[in-house]
């Protein structure tokens, strides 16, 4: 009998449900929230309802894309943390709901594992994956950690950001230069047309293999408060040019730390995952910097890199196959590492 897995992620801003059959994908389906745009970021409480409003949609939109009634499944994997609380109480609560009224259990899933297991999304057994144990530089709006992964239940943080994380560094100063939220991707389409040795930012030196994000932030707000008091027209004049530089910088600073790590650390596969793993800049530098170093490079594909229940589903395939079943009085949690 095969083992059919619908995930379910609600832990930010993205309502999203896959399922799995045999750990091969059949589906997944994602809404995103515009509602936020206006907001400069995600607002919790607006993310909490337009998961309320999303979510039973979505559900019948995986199972109908998939092929496969709700009673076909053999159990419910929900993202349990980290993330907002009001959200992922959302996600939580309909993946217990619909288990109990099915009588199959529930999985609970760390967010992080899932997009470090988003390399394991794959819709045909001929599909390679990566070997363990690998290195994954986990990039995301929430996170920044390079981690070892043994095995898909043993992760180990080598190092990790403490203070912004990649993301945020770039949606914060996306956001001075006027760009909408989330500005990653806008910077990385405006990044493509301008010149990434223009300006120079704030590198950070901090030790062993952890990263720091604020001092660039900083650093790029002083660029452009100084610049403003000439040049009333600068950001309009440079914005690409500003977006190619904060970009380049971002990925000297995480490809660093990274050199740093495989030297302790030899490993033979690579993988990147979260949202940051989208851009263009940091999916072709980490593809040279492996290539270089004789390392397997694992990119996924850009809708496994953010929100997304693919990998939500997958990890929780991975915890099912050992019995890893969830109880049904856990809690989500907002806070909580690999
Ligand atoms: O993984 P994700 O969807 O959510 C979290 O778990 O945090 O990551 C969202 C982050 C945002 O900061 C967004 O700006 C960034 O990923 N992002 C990008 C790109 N696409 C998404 N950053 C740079 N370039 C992109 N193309």
């Amino acid at each position: 009998m095969s083992d059919i897995i619908l995930g379910i992620e609600s832990s930010c801003d993205d309502t999203s449900a896959a399922v799995v059959r045999d750990g091969l994908l059949l589906s997944n389906v994602i809404a995103s929230q515009k509602v936020h745009e206006a907001f400069g970021g995600v607002v919790p409480e607006l993310a909490s309802r337009a998961h309320i409003q999303n979510i039973v949609p979505v559900v019948s939109e995986a199972l109908r894309q998939a092929g496969v009634s709700k009673e076909e499944l053999s159990a419910i994997a929900f993202t349990r943390g980290p993330g907002l609380l009001g959200s992922l109480l959302v996600g939580t609560s309909f993946a217990k709901g619909l288990a109990i009224s099915l009588g199959i259990p529930t999985v609970d899933v760390n967010h992080l594992h899932g997009h470090v297991l988003a390399q394991f999304v794959r819709s045909s057994a001929d599909d390679e994956v990566p070997e363990f144990p690998f290195m994954c530089l986990l990039i995301s709006g929430g996170n920044s950690q390079i981690i070892m992964v043994r095995s898909p239940h043993e992760m180990e943080i080598l190092g990790r950001t403490i203070d912004d994380a990649a993301g945020e560094a770039f949606d914060k100063c996306a956001k001075l230069l006027g760009l909408p939220y989330p500005g990653g991707p806008h910077i990385d389409r405006l990044a493509a047309q301008g010149d990434s040795s223009r300006f120079k930012f704030a590198k950070p030196h901090i030790p062993e293999l952890d990263y720091s994000f604020s001092g660039l932030k900083t650093s790029f707000l002083y660029t452009l408060r100084d610049a403003l008091r000439k040049d009333s027209e600068f950001i309009e004049q440079n914005k690409s040019d500003l977006a190619a530089s904060l970009q380049q910088t971002i990925i000297d600073i995480l490809l660093d730390k990274l050199a740093k790590a495989v030297e302790k650390h030899p490993v033979k596969h690579l993988a990147i995952g979260g949202g940051v793993s989208a851009n263009s800049g940091v999916r072709e530098a980490v593809a040279r910097f492996c290539e270089q170093r004789g390392i397997r490079a694992w990119i996924p594909p850009r809708a496994f890199t953010t929100d997304n229940a693919a990998m939500v589903a997958i990890a929780g395939y991975f915890k099912f196959l050992r019995g890893e079943t969830a109880s049904l009085d856990l809690p989500p949690y907002s806070r909580v590492t690999i």
